[in-house]
C-alpha cells in the first residue's frame, strides 16, 4: 500500500512536562505569534450554530440553509448541534481517548510512529531537526477505509478502545456524507457528484493532546494551517478552551459548545466550491493550568479519486480557479512539508488568465 508521508520521531511533550520544567526547551520556542482577540461577544460576530435536525427537514426550512451557505462562506467554521451521534458514544469516545494519554509511556510506545507513516504515536509535519515543534502529542489512526487500517496498530489498542473507535468511525462517517449532502445544496452544487466525490472516502482520526505549559504565550500546539479534507469534525474532549480560527485578519477563540461538534471545511471543499466557500485557518493555543484534548475527524474523498472545481459549479462564465488532482496527490505534498497557513491550497490555483490550461486536464 502506498505512504502517504510520515515525520522525523521527536520527543514526547507530555514527558517533557512531567519533569516541570520552568522554562521551554528553544526548540518550541515561537515569539512571532499573532496575540488571539479577546473581545467582548458584542464586537463580534459569533461563531455560527448550524442545527442538523433543521437541515434533515429540507426544504421547510430555507433559513437553516441560508445559514449554512453563508457559514461555509464567511467563516469554513460552524458549531453543529443536534447532529445525531448518541451521547453515550461521544462519552465513550471522550473517556478512551483521556486513558489512552494517560498509559505510562512505555505503553504508548507500542503504538510509535514508524519511519514513513504517519499513523500512530508521535507527530505530523516534521521534516527537519531545524524546525520549530508544536507543544503537543498526536495519535493518528486512517479509520476507513477498512484495507487502508494499519492492523497492528489496531490489533494493539484495547478491546474497549478499539470497539468505541470503530463505532465513532462509522458514525462520523454517516454524519458527514449526511452533511455534504446539505452542503451541496446550500452551494447549488449537483448533489450526486458530491456523493461520488465523498463516497467510500477516506477518514483518520488524529486525537491531540496538549499539556499545559509554564510559558503559553511562546509556544503554540498546534500552527496555523488549514486542514487538507473536505471537511473536518473536531470534538474537545474536555472542557479547556484553545482553538482559534483567523477570521478578517484577526485570531477569534472558538469556545467548546456543549453537544456540539465544531465543523470545519479544508482544502477539499475551498477547491470543489471553485473558491466560493474557504477552508478555515485555525490553530491550537496553549495554557499555563490545563492540558487540553481533542480528536479530529477528517473526511477525503477516496484517495484514487480525482477531485477539482465541481463540473456544475463551472462554465465559461466561471472558469475553474484550481487544478485537478488526485486526492493521493494532494496529500502527499500536503504531509512532505512543514505545515503553514494555507500555503497547500495555494499551490493548486490556477494562474489568472491561465484557466483554459486547468479546464482541459
Ligand atoms: C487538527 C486541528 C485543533 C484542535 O488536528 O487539525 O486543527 O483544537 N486541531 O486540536
Ligand atoms: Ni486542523
Amino acid at each position: 500500500m502506498e505512504i502517504l508521508g510520515g515525520s522525523l520521531a521527536v520527543p514526547s511533550v507530555q514527558e517533557l512536562v512531567r519533569d516541570q520544567i520552568v522554562t521551554v526547551p528553544s526548540r518550541y520556542i515561537q515569539l512571532d505569534q499573532d496575540p488571539p482577540v479577546i473581545s467582548p461577544a458584542t464586537t463580534l460576530p459569533s461563531i455560527p450554530t448550524i442545527d442538523m435536525e433543521c437541515l434533515l427537514q429540507g426544504d421547510s426550512q430555507p433559513s437553516e440553509f441560508k445559514k449554512l451557505h453563508s457559514a461555509c462562506k464567511d467563516w469554513g467554521l460552524f458549531h453543529l448541534v443536534n447532529h445525531g451521534v448518541s451521547y453515550s458514544l461521544i462519552e465513550r469516545t471522550k473517556s478512551e481517548i483521556q486513558d489512552f494519554f494517560k498509559l505510562p509511556l512505555e505503553e504508548k510506545k507500542n503504538f510509535s510512529q514508524q519511519p514513513n507513516d504517519l499513523q500512530g504515536y508521535g507527530q505530523a509535519f516534521v521534516v527537519s531537526e531545524e524546525q520549530k515543534l508544536n507543544w503537543g502529542d498526536m495519535f493518528y489512526l486512517v479509520t476507513l477505509p477498512f484495507h487502508r487500517r494499519n492492523s497492528l496498530l489496531f490489533e494493539n489498542l484495547s478491546p474497549s478502545f478499539r470497539e468505541v473507535l470503530e463505532a465513532y468511525a462509522l458514525e462520523l462517517q454517516k454524519l458527514v456524507m449526511a452533511l455534504s449532502d446539505m452542503i451541496a445544496r446550500a452551494l447549488a452544487m449537483d448533489p450526486k457528484e458530491m456523493r461520488d466525490l465523498f463516497e467510500d472516502g477516506f477518514q483518520g482520526m488524529r486525537m491531540n493532546y496538549y499539556p499545559p505549559c509554564p510559558q503559553p504565550e511562546s509556544v503554540i500546539g498546534l500552527t496555523p494551517h488549514s486542514d487538507a479534507a473536505g471537511l473536518t469534525v473536531l470534538l474537545q474532549v474536555n472542557e479547556a478552551q484553545g482553538l482559534e480560527i483567523r477570521k478578517d485578519g484577526i485570531w477569534v477563540p472558538v469556545k467548546p459548545l456543549p453537544n456540539s461538534f465544531v465543523v470545519n471545511l479544508g482544502d477539499v471543499l475551498e477547491i470543489v466550491s471553485n473558491g466560493v466557500y474557504h477552508s478555515v485557518e485555525h490553530r491550537a493555543t496553549i495554557n499555563s493550568e490545563k492540558e487540553r484534548l481533542s480528536i479530529a475527524t477528517f473526511y477525503f474523498p477516496n484517495l484514487k479519486t480525482e477531485f477539482g472545481p465541481a463540473r456544475s459549479l463551472t462554465n465559461p462564465q466561471r472558469p475553474p480557479l484550481f487544478r485537478r488532482e488526485t486526492m493521493q496527490n494532494y496529500l502527499k505534498g500536503f504531509y512532505s512539508k512543514e505545515l503553514k497557513g494555507k500555503s497547500h491550497v495555494e499551490t493548486m490555483k490556477i494562474a489568472p488568465g491561465l484557466e483554459k490550461a486547468g479546464n482541459t486536464s
